[in-house]
């Protein structure tokens, strides 16, 4: 028989006489608070419920190798026997594919030399739920989806070095109107890809440039070149094909998890890269909040920090995202390096840095592993982090990995180990590329000294 022993400070969950440490017991058990010595839980929906915080998003900080994917792993594992469903939208590392293929799903694969398409502009569930809305739902839904693409099309062409201007803006909103057939007396909406919104800039038909207020067609076709030409190369550059064509998968919305896994694209760079998530994070967003299974589901934007990096535009895309979602049964979950990773779109006090501080307002969690310098200064008000859990950020945080600093909303930060399980540990080990592999394959019970 084995025995196990541990204090009763790591089983605190066994041991009924313990203090509570301020966050309820419900939801997934992600470690110990190491300051109580309980056991600390993680369920944002309940959190929001119990009015401990205002939105069951979160946003995950640290450096690399802190263990931010591993804790989200296990929050997202831990999750599914209450019937959480996720979806990880783009995992550009193929982190969570060993997780995704130990519970037997297949993650969709995108990249150089894969038949796998995603129609960036795909409208996902609408298109089947359409006929069943009223009219006043139908110029709701429609409002989103243009709102969501027009921000994600500005966001790609800025990718590109292009600033759309506001008229390119109504542009691109009434050629997708166009092209979706609202116009036409909201009948049924017709499935759209890029090609065709540049063919539309490109050939304007009289009533667009009437619409759109030019002169001429010729006036229009000098006026939208920036953003024409932008798109033009989006559909024969690096990710010709990927998104620019119609979605060729189903999406099974039964399984416990889903994966869009984007290493093989790391080679097409680090744009490439980024374009594709900030494509992925749209659709993901897009396709949950229409899903009406009922169930809650988790979205994880790990490395987010990379589309960020796009610019100002890219924020605005997370951040209406994340503002457009009004399904409540959703968690968000945003991965980023340093808190200030938004705020490097920007001067102190711009447009850029207000709606950095929006996007961590829409997070209530924030969940901060170790960092080396200060969190910035301009956020340290804003994540209302007093000196000591400043310093435990930068001190104790890089101690471990697994060890970070929970902050819901204004409460105090709680000091929380994650523990992982042995199963866990090798599902996770991202590290194991760089250890050097065995002469001998491993022996027959698995064991491979680790
Ligand atoms: N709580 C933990 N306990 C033990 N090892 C951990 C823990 N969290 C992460 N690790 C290990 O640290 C390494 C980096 O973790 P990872 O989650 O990939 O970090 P990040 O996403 O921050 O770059 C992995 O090899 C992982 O197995
Ligand atoms: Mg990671």
């Amino acid at each position: 028989m084995t025995t196990y022993r541990a204090a009763t400070t790591e089983i605190g969950g066994l041991f009924p006489l313990l203090a509570a440490n301020g966050m309820p017991a419900v939801g997934a058990r992600i470690g110990y608070d190491t300051l109580a010595g309980g056991a600390f839980y993680c369920h944002p929906v309940e959190w929001v419920l119990r009015k401990l915080c205002t939105n069951p998003n979160m946003v995950v900080f640290g450096e690399p190798g802190r263990g931010k994917t591993s804790v989200v792993g296990a929050l997202l594992l831990r999750m599914m026997p209450f019937g959480v469903k996720t979806l990880v939208s783009g995992d550009v590392k193929g982190e969570y594919s060993p997780l995704l293929r130990e519970l037997g799903v297949t993650p969709i694969e995108l990249g150089r030399g894969l038949r796998t398409r995603l129609n960036a502009l795909d409208l996902g569930p609408l298109t089947a739920r359409w006929a069943g809305f009223g009219v006043a739902r139908q110029r709701e839904e429609i409002a989103g989806v243009i709102g969501r693409w027009v921000m994600l099309l500005a966001a790609l062409a800025e990718a590109a070095g292009y600033r759309a201007t506001v008229t390119d803006e109504m542009v691109l909103s009434t050629v997708l109107r166009t092209l979706l057939g609202v116009t036409d007396g909201y009948s049924g909406l017709r499935p759209i890809t890029i090609p065709q919104v540049h063919h539309e800039l490109a050939h304007p038909d009289q009533r667009l440039w009437r619409e759109a207020r030019f002169a001429s067609a010729r006036q229009f076709l000098d006026h939208c070149r920036g953003i024409t030409d932008t798109l033009s190369n989006l559909i024969t550059g690096p990710l010709a094909g990927l998104f620019d064509a119609d979605t060729n998968f189903d999406l099974d919305w039964d399984a416990p998890i889903q994966s869009m896994d984007l290493e093989r694209l790391r080679s097409r760079g680090d744009q490439a890269v980024a374009v594709a998530l900030t494509c992925l994070g749209s659709w993901s967003s897009m396709a949950t909040d229409l899903q009406a299974d009922g169930d809650l589901r988790i979205v994880v934007r790990d490395e987010v920090w990379r589309q960020m990096r796009l610019g100002l535009r890219a924020v605005q895309s997370v951040d209406a995202d994340l503002r457009l979602s009004r399904k409540d049964r959703k968690i968000q979950i945003l991965v980023m390096h340093k808190p200030s990773d938004p705020l490097t779109v920007g001067a102190a006090g711009s447009q850029e840095v207000t709606i950095a501080k929006d996007l961590l307002a829409l997070c209530s969690t924030r969940v901060l592993f170790g960092q080396s310098t200060r969190v910035a200064s301009e956020l340290t008000e804003d994540f209302a982090l007093n000196e000591k859990e400043d310093a435990a950020t930068t001190g104790w945080a890089m101690e471990r990995p697994g060890r970070a600093l929970w902050k819901v909303e204004n409460r105090p930060g709680y000091k929380v180990q994650a523990v992982l399980s042995s199963i866990e540990r090798r599902l996770f080990d991202t590290n194991a590329q760089l250890r050097p592999t065995p002469a001998r394959p491993p022996s027959a019970d698995g064991g491979t000294g680790r």
